[in-house]
């Protein structure tokens, strides 16, 4: 069952029913201002740091989830009826109801008794606001006279703080309204020098600024006062609960449309010139003023509205395929690479499973998002890496999260996550990849944020392997830590307190618990700054990172080879886990997929036993699962894995961000058919026809689809910010489709379906366009090359000449 359609040509998911078994969201914003918009106009808005620098509220736990939001309210003042063209909140029958999802904003219409109003939401690039187009359309043959409000309920700005500290706040929230403007100003007066206003383009008939008088005592969203005897109360907030609501009245003659523009922006003035006049207590608006009457003209929004669209074409242009899968093309050319962007935005932070109050930007989550990311904009790329470096410690180690606003480590989550530091190398390779930018490697980095303690980035990758080579196991294998890539892993832990944290606690020494996959990923880390070493003339290090490689690749076939497939990771007592010798979790799918993604086993057929077992132990209609069989019960010496009841999360939920190795692995075996059918498993619009049952967006991934031991199997949960969107990009981009970019130019390695005749696609890399047209002439995946009319040996296309701007790639596949 369908709740709506994709329009590829619009780039637009187009929901049609209002009533989608949960919220389907969006973002709008993609620097630095950022809202969550979902179908029914709930959600709120922030800059930059969704717990830090919160414009509006968002309340946990909510009924429905995305309750509270942009509403726009309906009044015909003829019959008093009044109602939400989103449906919620006032849940009134509604005519033709859509809500377009598209890249970077929605637009939400219906029509009720012959009204007509649609709300288009976006964040024009470059600015720190939103702009809601509302147009109302009368479509009776009689003149209708109605009343249009709108509505936001302001935060006080610390998301944590706003939810939690009411005895303080409810008596210190501020408005100013100005020329119809409304202006929240709560704690301006002291610390902050940010507010927040929201205008509107037409001349009102009045405003509030109070939720309580706006709602009317003991009354909800779905029933506002004002809006029910169609007069607002002009109120102004002290303390309480700030609000913004515009009333404009309009008399529509028969098929006339009229439109209003409101806009909510955030602002911030210099400490010194805060208020106007000097020494006074009024918000000083000279510089924002301009900006409220720019987009109070709707030619500069038409405009901004369009730049965006620009935007999106060129961000999206960079890589487009035409295969003869409709699913992976709309994945490859549209949403995949739009949830990219959102993953390396909103890293974890802000979506309908993560608060905003809670993670900020994880070490390993960013770096890996880069994957997904760095074709798009690797200036952003650029300044990401270096973020995160700034992050990392003198020992190689690194905060596991920080703070986006302030871009500091995270105390309270602090570090010794020991796949972390690896991550880094993956991120900066791809990036040197895309890019060719060598120069990023002599950046001065800090370490830890401390000035004076700058180093080259090239030293932060060095230790980054350091800090493994520091921390070998028993073994041989690397030591875990508090957690590695599973954060729920947790084998120095043992916690029998209620409410500790699985992430954070460690009652054992970390000397003996080891993990598999953290060996696999550093075979692969290790392996890549060699590349990258001998790219820059360092041949020592080169030599020396090629043999810690070796050396690990070893290791993990020996030590960490159970038979049949490869072991997951040694408990605080030595013992295996995911090994046949366990009653339970006998095999996870992380140092599978893992290995063979890294080419270990490649050649003694233990990848392809590796990966048999997956199929047969793992793998589901639904995609494959983490372990088997899940934990039927608490194992203190294995952590938080075994919390979650069988089938969800990492206790044998199909964890989607790992099922791309897997679809990698079998590539790396050269098994185009069986790649290609693990990635469909997961793919959201495959999945699209089963909407009733996946229940989440079908246009972005989930982390998690429960898996074959939960009641619900096939049941999505934690869409959009998930490293799945980036895995599965690359996996599908870079290895599928095989077009990948390397240090000497672009390779063209397909290992896609037998049953495919031909594909065709267009790639930029560094600034050249590359037409790529793939045809099958055997069963095989050996590539022959010919490059603007000239064979070319091997499967690279060398960069053109100096001044070249298009190549003509021709590749036979057989
Ligand atoms: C979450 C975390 C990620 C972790 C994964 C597996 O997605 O954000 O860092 O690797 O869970 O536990
Ligand atoms: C829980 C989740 C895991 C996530 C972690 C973040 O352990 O199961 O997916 O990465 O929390 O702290």
């Amino acid at each position: 069952m369908k709740y709506g359609y994709f329009d590829d040509k619009a780039r637009e998911y187009v929901i049609t029913r209002p009533d989608t078994p949960l919220p389907w969201i969006n973002y709008i914003g993609c620097q630095g201002y950022f809202g969550i918009l979902s179908a029914t106009g709930g959600g709120y808005s922030y800059y930059r740091d969704a717990r830090l620098r919160r414009l509006t509220r968002g309340r946990y736990n909510n009924v429905p989830a995305d309750f509270g939001g942009r509403y726009v309210y309906v009044r015909d003042n003829a019959s008093g009826d009044y109602w939400s063209p989103s449906w919620m909140p006032t849940q009134s029958d509604l005519e033709d109801y859509s809500c377009r999802h598209g890249m970077g904003y929605s637009t939400i219409s219906a029509k009720r008794s012959g009204i007509r109003t649609a709300t288009r939401y976006f964040v024009p690039l470059d600015e720190t606001l939103e702009i809601w187009q509302t147009t109302v359309t009368n479509e009776r043959l009689t003149p209708a006279d109605v009343s249009i409000f709108s509505s936001v309920e302001f935060c006080l700005w610390e998301a944590n703080d706003d939810a939690t500290n009411y005895q303080r706040n409810l008596s210190t929230g501020q408005v100013e309204v100005e020329d119809e403007v409304i202006y929240h100003k709560t704690e301006y007066r002291e610390r902050r020098n940010h507010f927040a206003w929201f205008s509107c383009s037409e001349s009102l008939a009045g405003f509030d600024t109070q939720r309580e008088s706006f709602l009317g005592p003991w009354r909800g969203w779905n029933k506002p006062v004002a809006v029910e005897e169609g007069r607002s109360r002009n109120s102004i907030a002290y303390g309480w609960s700030p609000m913004g609501s515009h009333h404009v009245k309009l008399t529509l003659a028969p098929g006339e449309s009229r439109q209003i523009i409101y806009v909510l922006g955030y602002h911030e003035n210099p400490n010194e010139q805060k208020f106007d006049p000097p020494g006074s207590q009024t918000v000083n608006k000279t510089t924002v003023k301009p900006i409220i009457a720019k987009y109070r003209d709707a030619k500069n929004v038409e405009a901004a509205f369009a730049a965006l669209g620009k935007h999106w074409d060129e961000l999206l242009g960079v890589y487009q395929v035409a295969s003869p899968d409709e699913h992976a093309n709309r994945m490859v050319n549209i949403w995949n690479a739009y949830q990219c962007m959102a993953t390396f935005n909103m890293s974890r932070s802000a979506s309908s499973f993560e608060t905003g109050i809670g993670r900020g930007l994880g070490f390993r989550d960013s770096n890996q998002d880069l994957l997904g990311f760095v074709h798009m904009v690797p200036s952003r790329a650029r300044e990401r890496i270096l973020d995160l470096s700034a992050t990392q410690l003198a020992s190689g180690g690194a905060y596991h999260q920080y703070q986006p606003l302030t871009k500091k480590g995270n105390n309270d989550i602090g570090g010794d996550f020991n796949d972390d530091p690896h991550w880094l190398i993956i991120g900066v390779a791809a990036y040197l990849k895309e890019t060719g930018d060598f120069s990023i490697l002599d950046e001065p980095v800090v370490f830890d944020n401390q000035p004076g303690t700058e180093v080259p980035l090239y030293e932060h990758l060095r230790r980054s392997i350091q800090y493994a080579l520091d921390r070998l196991g028993p073994h041989g294998l690397p030591l875990i830590g508090r957690a590695d890539w599973n954060d729920c892993l947790n084998l120095n832990c043992f916690s029998d307190t209620p409410g500790q944290s699985f992430q954070t606690s460690t009652s054992k020494d970390g000397k003996v618990a080891e993990s598999v996959f953290i060996g696999a990923l550093m075979v692969l880390s290790a392996r890549e700054l060699s590349a990258l070493a001998s790219q820059v003339g360092k041949a020592d290090d080169a030599a020396f990172y090629a043999d810690v490689a070796k050396t690990m690749d070893e290791t993990v076939r020996t030590q960490g080879w159970d038979g049949e497939w490869f072991v997951r990771a040694f408990d605080d007592f030595g013992r295996k886990i995911g090994s046949k010798e366990n009653e339970e979790g006998k095999i996870f799918i992380e140092s599978q997929g893992f290995a063979a993604l890294a080419g270990i086993g490649l050649d003694d057929g233990k990848a392809r036993s590796a990966l048999d077992a997956v199929r047969k132990h793992l793998a589901t209609p639904h995609g494959i699962v983490l372990q088997q069989p899940a934990y039927s019960r608490y194992y203190i010496e294995y952590g938080e894995i075994s919390t979650y009841p069988p089938g969800y999360k990492e206790n044998a939920g199909i964890f989607c961000h790992n099922n791309p190795w897997v679809v990698i692995g079998e590539v790396m075996l050269g098994n185009g058919d069986a790649a290609f059918d693990y990635y469909s498993r997961i793919s959201p619009s495959v999945r699209e026809g089963i909407s009733d049952v996946h229940r989440l967006e079908p246009y972005v991934y989930a982390q998690m689809i429960a898996g074959r031991d939960a009641p619900t199997h096939g049941e999505a949960k934690n869409s959009w910010l998930t490293g799945t969107a980036a895995w599965n990009y690359y996996a599908i981009t870079q290895w599928i489709l095989g077009i990948r970019p390397e240090y000497t130019g672009l390779r063209i390695a397909p290992v896609v379906p037998e049953r495919w005749p031909s594909f065709t696609a267009s790639r930029v890399f560094r600034g050249v366009t590359y037409d790529i047209s793939v045809k099958r002439t055997g069963a095989g995946n050996t590539v022959s090359l010919i490059v603007d009319g000239k064979p070319v040996d091997g499967d690279i296309v060398p960069p053109p000449a100096k001044g070249v701007k298009t190549v003509k790639v021709e590749a036979l596949l057989g």
